[in-house]
C-alpha cells in the first residue's frame, strides 16, 4: 500500500516547550488514520503542521511521493491537504450553498447559482449526506448537518487528504452516527483520512489506524481491529511508555 501522506521525524517547538517530537505518521488513500492523545498531546499542533498554520522546525513531510514545504493554509490547499477545524468557520446566517462556495464562488463576479446549487448537490450525494435543503441558513442545521457542510466545502478543492479536528466532540448519538457515516464516504472516495478523536467508539467504529500521541512524541500505531480499547488508553495516558505494544501497521487492501 502506498502511502499519499508521509511524516518522518517532525519536531515542533513553541520557545521552551516542545509540541512535537519526532513524529511519524503515514495515510494512505482510502485509509482511516485516528490521531488520539490526552490534552496537550500535540494533536492541534500536527494538525496545524499539516495544514500550514505553523511551520515545523524539523523532519520531512512526503505527499504523493514527493517531499514538500506546507508555508502556508494556500499551499496546503494547492497541493490537497483539507482540514475541518473544530469551530468549522460557516456563517450562520447565510445558507448551504453560500457557505460552500464563500470565498470561491464558481463566477467571482457574477455568482452561477444553478452551477453552484447542482455541484452542492453533487457534493452532499457524494457523501450521502442528508440535508434538508441547500437554501435554508446554517443557522437552522443540526450539529451534524453542519459538520457535513464543513465536510463538503473541504472537498471543493478535490484533496487527497482530509483532516478532520473532533468532528463528533460536540454531537449527539444520532448525529454521531451520520458523521461517522459520512467518514466512511471520504473512504470510499478513495481518501486518506486523518480524524483526531477523544471518543474511543468512534475510533473503533472508522479508524483502521490509530496512532497515538503523548507528550509530543509517538507512542505506539496500531491497527484498530488488532488492539483493545484498553490498550489504546494505555498507551494515550502513559501505562505503556516507550511504545511496548507497538504493532506493525496493518493496511486495508482495496
Ligand atoms: N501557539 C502556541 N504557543 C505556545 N505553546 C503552544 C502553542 N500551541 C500549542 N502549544 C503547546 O504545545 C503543546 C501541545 O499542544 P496541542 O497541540 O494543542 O495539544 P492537543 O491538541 O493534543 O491538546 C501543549 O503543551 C501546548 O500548551
Ligand atoms: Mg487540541
Amino acid at each position: 500500500m502506498t502511502n499519499v501522506l508521509s511524516l518522518r521525524g517532525v519536531s515542533k517547538t513553541f520557545g521552551a516547550v516542545a509540541a512535537l517530537t519526532g513524529i511519524d505518521l503515514d495515510v494512505a488513500a482510502g485509509q482511516v488514520v485516528a490521531v488520539v492523545g490526552d490534552n496537550g498531546a500535540g494533536k492541534s499542533t500536527l494538525v496545524k503542521i499539516l495544514s500550514g498554520v505553523h511551520p515545523r522546525d524539523a523532519g520531512t513531510i512526503t505527499f504523493e511521493g514527493r517531499e514538500v514545504e506546507i508555508p502556508t493554509p494556500a499551499a496546503a490547499h494547492r497541493l490537497g491537504i483539507a482540514t475541518v477545524f473544530q469551530d468549522l468557520a460557516l456563517c450562520e446566517n447565510l445558507d448551504v450553498i453560500q457557505n460552500l462556495f464563500l470565498g470561491q464562488e464558481i463566477r467571482p463576479l457574477r455568482l452561477d447559482d444553478v452551477a453552484m446549487e447542482t455541484r452542492s448537490w453533487e457534493l452532499l450525494r457524494r457523501l450521502s449526506a442528508k440535508i434538508p435543503s441547500v437554501r435554508v441558513p446554517v443557522a437552522a442545521l443540526s450539529g451534524g448537518q453542519r459538520q457535513t457542510v464543513a465536510i463538503a466545502r473541504s472537498l471543493l478543492g478535490d484533496p487527497k487528504v482530509i483532516i478532520l479536528d473532533e468532528p463528533t466532540a460536540a454531537l449527539g448519538v444520532a448525529q454521531t452516527a451520520e458523521v461517522l457515516n459520512l467518514v466512511e464516504r471520504l473512504r470510499e472516495n478513495g481518501l486518506g483520512v486523518i480524524m483526531i478523536s477523544h471518543n474511543m467508539a468512534d475510533v473503533r467504529a472508522v479508524a483502521d489506524t490509530v496512532a497515538v500521541l503523548r507528550l509530543g512524541r509517538n507512542n505506539g500505531t496500531f491497527a484498530v481491529d488488532e488492539v483493545s480499547t484498553e490498550e489504546i488508553i494505555a498507551a494515550i495516558t502513559g501505562a505503556t511508555d516507550n511504545a511496548v505494544s507497538r504493532r506493525t501497521q496493518r493496511g486495508r487492501t482495496p
